[in-house]
């Protein structure tokens, strides 16, 4: 139905670019969750790895076994943790959970313990955006239990930011005081973690000070920065196109689509395209949408529809069914990520995850 073309070249170039922001010393952990933000995880994974990525990060442990059942060999970061049960099977794996309880430390000790083996960590901290991570109450606690789990290694020390595409809030600065507290403490228990972590996309283009010894962008490798950033580019990764696959003249006054919600002001053709809700067509670009038809942008009209939407191509001469439609992308202003996300009312994480997956959706990569 859609087709998603991945251009792997501009996927490369936004990985250079990063890796230039960060310079040499500090290790790049591209975040390929939730299928690489719907440009195909395990794809991408192999090209992290030509690209010289020393740890790739995922979201779940699911995750993490597709990526070894690919023979995937790298390290792979888990950076929503596990739960308790889980810690035999990411052990099996090879995987290295972020962790942020208790139970969870203990678990994996007492597995290394009986392995007689250290297990490798990253203690994952909440400075600020309450959501995963040791609270920083219990910071100093719990670096003192941990540092006495013989059998856990924490070879990272992570916190997530909030705020990092915003330079107006002063949040960033504000988790990054808190998380230099706890890389102090970690110290004085003795740790010493071969990877400090924090920056996601926001932070690697805004806040060098929160670059430390690795970074973990995810969006900007896709080619969707939250801001610009002078001198530096980075290029859309996906495409989605489609076909019409009808055309005819709909005469004056009739209704088009669902309810009806677009009458047609004169005679005019319309054209169906394939893909709609079920394919991540979002419904909120019913009659505010725009797509590209023979290098013309045409208004979608009508409510999207689960397999399809509607366009309105008076402004196209000659359209018949089998033409190609660019939704997404194709260095179109009015196709490009963040009209969508503008026009959808969300973020382009949300449009580009919603896109590029599905069984319907068709990955090309080249
Ligand atoms: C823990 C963690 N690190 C890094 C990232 C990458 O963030 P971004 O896509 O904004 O670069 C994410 C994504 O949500 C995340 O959850």
């Amino acid at each position: 139905m859609l087709k998603v073309r991945i251009d792997l070249a501009a996927f490369r170039h936004n990985y250079h670019a990063v890796k230039t922001l960060v310079g040499e010393k500090v290790a790049v952990l591209p975040v390929i969750k939730a299928d690489a933000y719907g440009h195909g995880m395990l794809r991408l994974a192999e090209e992290c790895l030509k690209l010289g990525a020393p740890m790739l990060g995922v979201g779940t442990i699911e995750e993490g076994i597709a990526l070894r059942r690919h023979k995937v060999a790298s390290p792979v970061l888990l950076l929503d943790g596990i739960f308790t049960e889980q810690a035999e099977e990411a052990l099996k794996f090879h995987l290295t959970p972020a962790v942020f309880t208790l139970e969870v430390a203990k678990e994996l000790n007492r597995i290394g313990r009986k392995k007689n083996k250290k297990i490798a960590v990253h203690l994952k901290f909440d400075t600020g955006m309450s959501r995963l991570g040791f609270t920083m109450a219990e910071s100093k606690d719990t670096l003192a239990q941990v540092a006495k789990m013989k059998n856990l290694h924490v070879e990272g020390i992570m916190t997530h930011l909030a705020s990092s595409g915003d330079l107006q809030s002063p949040q960033t600065e504000h988790q990054l005081m808190r998380f230099n507290a706890v890389l102090e403490e970690a110290k004085r228990n003795g740790m010493k973690s071969v990877y400090v972590h924090s920056a996601n996309s926001g932070a690697i283009l805004n806040f060098k000070q929160s670059h430390f010894t690795m970074v973990r962008p995810g969006i900007v490798l896709y080619g969707a920065p939250p801001n610009e950033v002078k001198g530096v580019e980075f290029k859309p990764v996906m495409t989605v196109t489609s076909r019409l696959v009808s055309v005819k003249e709909v005469s004056q006054g009739e209704g088009v689509g669902y309810n009806a919600t677009y009458i047609t002001p004169r005679k005019k053709p319309v054209g169906v395209v394939m893909g709609g809700y079920a394919d991540g067509v979002n419904r909120l670009l019913s009659n505010r949408g725009t797509v590209i038809v023979r290098e013309r942008a045409v208004p979608i009209v009508g409510n999207v529809c689960m397999d399809g939407f509607m366009v309105d191509l008076s402004r196209v001469s000659g359209a018949k069914a089998g033409d190609e439609v660019v939704l997404l992308g194709g260095g179109y202003e009015e196709t490009s990520v963040e009209k969508w996300a503008d026009l959808a009312n969300t973020i382009p994480y949300e449009i580009l995850c919603h896109l590029g997956t599905g069984p319907r959706v068709q990955r090309v990569f080249k």
